[in-house]
């Protein structure tokens, strides 16, 4: 980067400017705002804007999750973003150079003002393909974009074409943009917002809707004379050397973040090699089922094949090209917002997070997730027909589902607040490892149903703080308030609402009781009295005191006194490697694989 940015400093101090269209260096991205008209459709406007970075209709949602956008539906008489590479072309201006392949009847009116929805103009199609269409072969269709103007403003670098239309104001465009009317004014310098026709420049939002600066590389908007040239050369290489001090510093900050977690996945690893491989069906991209593979899968969602029934839906059990998967019925229909909030959960991964592998738009919606096998923590804890979960056990399981916690809570982009924690959620594999299930899922409600006024509540009642059932107020917090209580049910095996013998109104909180005994000066005797009777004698005091004191900090009602899950799981970390008992090295000696790995073979 330093020699670089010393080659660009002579590059601007040789090169000429020279007037404003010459561009020397296009950007990897811009927006074109396509008006679609009534009677297309995506599959149709995909075609007429391929290009290497739009390749089918996911990309073009992808850039419009405000939209009410999917591959089958698009609203018509709206306009949508269409992303296409911001080239410098021949002639010396920015643009992108679209094919299009004649049909019979096509003109270069219909082209452009239709198919191409005005982003080019039928004087751009003479320019670059004769005076009139030829009868067959493949048509040059240059769009012009912008890469920005660092004299109106560096933090801009991502431009829509937009095509003025007989119903824009700058005052209408600048408030539907929540954007600058001056601003707006200053990158069309002359421009008459109002007059119909024509193209304009609108800083536009990125995948991951955030204004993108301008790269400060790009000559885009650079303009003057050779004296200009050369100070605005070495105020650019300052400032890319700036920047590569600056991104050299931060790589350096990447590369050590990548190290933990590097460390923590082979860490990771490790166990999952403990206990099995990971199971699922492994795909790196968001998976779109078709309704009939589904159906066949789960034989027509049958009854024999329903697992049980949630708050979203039906939950089935299904077996997936080759592999065992759990769909989930929802009771709401996928808006746009919903598929662009799936795409983000289907790229989250975590050995101790359910994987989400796709999805189905098809009649319903459909959730597919990985299976896992031995059902969920509350049927390990209260169900019959099972052992009970040895003390050491259910530390591990607490472990493991504090780290999938943290995980969402910390190190996936969006960060993601469950909302929905409870022993219900924690599923337990064959190996007695717990994972998070249905993170995300409140989120998704959220935004798949328009119905739920903005801050419905929606989680277990028994698990809310009462932060969040009283004022709806929502933080990481909430989910470290639910965990606590899933705590004290692994201690206790009590639900999260304790049943009284007598009416309802004498139901107590797993919490106002836990918290009674341990607000005691010496509370390890009537503890004992709320440990699961199914332990029997098996269980380490200290190390339910420990977890109950920890379960007690997660349960304050002041949500800022609440542990982070980061320290939640250091804390559970220590609790596990102090628990570590003869039952644990018991299961190592009977286990020939657990053996090999031991001894290194
Ligand atoms: N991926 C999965 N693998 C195996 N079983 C699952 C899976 N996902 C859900 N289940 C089971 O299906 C049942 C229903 O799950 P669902 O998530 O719909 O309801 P819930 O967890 O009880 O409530 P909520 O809707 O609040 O999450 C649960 O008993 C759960 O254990
Ligand atoms: C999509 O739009 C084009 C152009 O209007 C039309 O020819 C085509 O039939 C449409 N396809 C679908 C599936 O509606
Ligand atoms: C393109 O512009 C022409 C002329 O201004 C107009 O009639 C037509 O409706 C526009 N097309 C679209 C898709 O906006
Ligand atoms: C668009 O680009 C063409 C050349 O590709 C140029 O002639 C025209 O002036 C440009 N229009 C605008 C509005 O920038
Ligand atoms: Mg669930």
């Amino acid at each position: 980067t330093w020699i670089s940015a010393f080659f660009f400093i002579f590059f601007f101090a040789s090169v000429s400017p020279g007037a404003e269209s010459s561009c020397s260096k296009g950007c990897d991205l811009a927006l074109g705002s396509y008006y679609v008209w009534p009677g297309s459709n995506l599959s149709f406007i995909t075609q007429q804007v391929r290009s290497q970075i739009l390749t089918d209709e996911n990309d073009i949602i992808s850039y419009n999750k405000d939209q009410t956008i999917s591959r089958d539906y698009v609203q018509s008489t709206t306009r949508i973003n269409i992303p296409f590479p911001c080239d410098c072309l021949e002639d010396g201006y920015l643009g992108h150079m679209f094919r299009y392949e004649i049909n019979r009847g096509d003109t270069y009116k219909t082209i452009a003002e239709t198919y191409y929805s005005n982003l080019t103009t039928v004087e751009l199609l003479r320019k670059f393909n004769g005076d009139t269409i030829p009868a067959s072969g493949t048509l040059n269709v240059a769009v012009n974009c912008s890469c920005g103007n660092s004299e109106v403003s560096k933090l801009y670098g991502l431009f829509i074409t937009w095509p003025l239309r007989p119903e824009d104001t700058l005052e209408s465009i600048a408030s539907n943009e929540k954007l600058d009317a001056g601003l707006l004014q200053r990158y069309n310098p002359g421009v008459n917002f109002s007059q119909g026709s024509g193209l304009v420049y609108i800083p536009g939002k990125d995948q991951n809707g955030i204004y993108v600066p301008m790269e400060s590389s790009s000559r885009a908007g650079l303009s003057g004379g050779v004296i200009a040239g050369i100070s605005i050369g070495v105020v650019a290489g300052l400032l890319l050397l700036a920047a590569s001090i600056y991104f050299g510093y931060f790589r350096k900050k990447m590369a050590e973040t990548k190290l933990i977690s590097q460390e923590f996945q082979e860490f990771t690893v490790e166990e999952e090699k403990g206990y099995g491989g990971p199971t699922g069906i492994t795909v790196d991209k968001s998976v779109e089922f078709s309704y009939e593979e589904l159906a066949t899968a789960t034989n027509n969602f049958s009854l024999a094949n329903k697992i049980g029934q949630g708050g979203f839906g039906a939950v089935y059990y299904a077996e997936l090209r080759g592999e065992k998967a759990a769909i989930k019925k929802m009771d709401m229909q996928a808006t746009r917002e919903f598929l662009a909030e799936l795409k983000v959960l289907t790229n989250v991964h975590h050995l101790n997070l359910v994987r989400l592998i796709g999805y189905c738009t098809e009649n319903s919606l459909f959730l597919v997730y990985e299976y896992i096998d031995n059902g969920n923590l509350s049927q390990h804890l209260r169900g019959t027909g099972r052992d009970p979960l040895p003390w050491s056990t259910r530390v591990q399981i607490a472990l493991d589902s504090a780290r999938g916690l943290e995980y969402i809570h910390e190190h996936t982009v969006p960060v993601y607040i469950h909302r929905d924690i409870k022993s219900a959620n924690i599923l337990i594999d064959n190996s007695f490892h717990g994972k998070v299930a249905d993170f995300g899922l409140t989120k998704l409600a959220e935004v798949g149903n328009s119905s739920l006024p903005t801050g419905h509540l929606v989680g277990t009642f028994g698990y809310m703080p009462p932060e969040y059932a009283q004022y709806g107020d929502v933080s990481p917090k909430v989910d470290v308030y639910a965990f606590g209580v899933v705590l004290f049910e692994l201690i206790s095996a009590k639900e999260a609402i304790v049943k009284t013998t007598q009416s309802d109104a004498d139901s107590k909180g797993l919490v106002a009781m836990f918290h009674g005994v341990l607000n005691q000066p010496a509370p390890t005797e009537d503890l004992r009295k709320l440990v699961d009777p199914r332990l029997g004698d098996d269980y380490p005091i200290d190390s339910v005191l420990k977890m109950a004191q920890l379960a007690k900090a997660c349960t304050q009602e002041n949500p800022q006194l609440r542990p982070t899950m980061r320290s939640i799981v250091v804390a559970l970390m220590t609790l596990h490697s102090s628990t570590a008992d003869d039952w644990d090295v018991g299961a190592l000696y009977n286990n020939p694989n657990l053996m090999n790995l031991m001894s290194g073979r």
